[in-house]
């Protein structure tokens, strides 16, 4: 069969890091004899909004639900266009209507990275952070009062489904289950939060009962992101709801050393709709145009959506090409985000060349 995806490279390094995202792919379908059909579409801040004024074209979801995944880069361009016209135009309307409801993202230290973490080693961190992608803190439920006026006031509700808690929840401790640790932690916040977060309690107590076998602990987010940087080896599999997973999957990263090498996979697990696979990080502007990002982010995502699509021997062979690299190659070919001088191409290049000799 053809596996036919959706291209959407976005903004900033973006478009930088996805050219290395698909020459690895194409690499992998080569040798693994994958049949792919990319597509690619310039939806985007620039310069697809600036000339039709909106993120996408109004069949957007007729055009995209016909593609086996979507292969995602970052979108946003703040000086040019809002960052929340931006973002809910696009990726978070995605996540919604698409109903990824699981936001998964891999936490690892590679080797050849130093952690910023004082004697940190390759297995000391190496976890999953799950997290809810499809409501909680992120919702349209809200709105502003007195405008303009001294007596302003802006209200945006957290909303909690049982349905959309108890699947993602499910998710995380399937995916517990299946790993040698069988271990789980919950990001709560019962103590100040004080509806949604015991709820969020409650319903990851009555789903543990159907997981004997996986050991569950929970802290409260804002010591969770201490534990993080202080015992980083407890966490295997890590559930968060909305925007306590977006802040671990930022900070969880930094751990590893940089946020340039971690992939994310949007899921819609049934199936139903198509998945789409983006690194963590953004468009960063900061650093967009000078050809140093580093794409791992962008490539790991490609392996994450193989392994979605059924061929899990080809992304682990992406990320068996992106370690031996990281190991073994000279500073000139890494990037300055992990010590070297090298390029987002230079890396880009020697992780494909590593895939395809195998
Ligand atoms: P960012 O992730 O773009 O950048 C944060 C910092 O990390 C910057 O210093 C940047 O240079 C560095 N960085 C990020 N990716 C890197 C890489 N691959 N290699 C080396 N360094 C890297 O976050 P931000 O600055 O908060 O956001 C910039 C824009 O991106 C905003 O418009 C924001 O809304 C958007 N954004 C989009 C996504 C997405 O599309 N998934 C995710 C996060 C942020
Ligand atoms: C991410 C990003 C997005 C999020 C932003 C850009 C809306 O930070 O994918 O982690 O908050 O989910
Ligand atoms: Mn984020």
């Amino acid at each position: 069969m053809t596996y036919r995806i959706a291209v959407l490279a976005g903004d900033g390094i973006g478009t930088e890091v996805m050219p290395e995202g698909v020459r690895a792919l194409e690499a992998t379908a080569r040798r693994f004899n994958i049949d792919i059909e990319l597509t690619h579409f310039d939806f985007a801040c620039c310069d697809y909004y600036l000339e039709h004024g909106k993120m996408l074209p109004d069949d957007w979801h007729q055009t995209l639900i016909e593609f086996d995944a979507i292969y995602y880069g970052a979108i946003g361009w703040p000086e040019k266009v809002p960052d929340h016209i931006s973002l809910w135009g696009s990726l978070l309307k995605f996540r919604r209507e698409f109903d990824q409801y699981v936001n998964l993202r891999p936490c690892r230290l590679l080797p050849g990275i130093k952690s910023p973490l004082a004697n940190r080693v390759p297995g000391d961190i190496d976890f999953y952070v799950v997290r809810e992608n499809t409501e909680g803190e992120y919702s349209s439920v809200g709105g502003t009062m007195f405008e303009g006026t001294e007596r302003e006031v802006v209200i945006q509700e957290t909303v909690m489904t049982r349905h959309g808690v108890d699947r993602v929840l499910k998710y995380a401790f399937e995916l517990a289950q299946q790993r040698p640790r069988q271990k789980l932690t919950s990001a709560t916040k019962s103590n100040g939060i004080a509806i949604t977060m015991p709820w969020w309690d409650k319903r990851v107590a009555e789903m543990s009962e159907q997981y004997p076998e996986v050991s569950v602990d929970k802290f409260h987010i804002d010591i969770l992101t201490a534990n993080f940087v202080m015992h980083p080896d407890w966490f295997d599999v890590v559930v968060a709801s909305n925007l306590f997973g977006d802040i671990l999957s930022d900070l969880g990263p930094a751990c590893t050393g940089t946020i340039g090498v971690a992939p994310s996979a949007n899921i819609n697990p049934e199936g139903k709709f198509p998945s789409l696979f983006e690194p963590v990080h953004g468009s960063a502007p900061d650093i967009a145009g000078k050809g140093i990002a580093n794409p791992i982010g962008q490539i790991w995502s490609g392996a994450m959506m193989l392994e979605h699509l059924g061929h899990k021997d080809a992304g682990d062979a992406i990320l068996a090409a992106i370690e031996a690299v990281l190991e073994e190659a000279d500073s000139n070919v890494v990037t300055p985000d992990v010590g070297g001088t090298g390029t987002t191409a230079s890396l880009g290049q020697a992780i494909s060349e590593r895939i395809e000799k195998g």
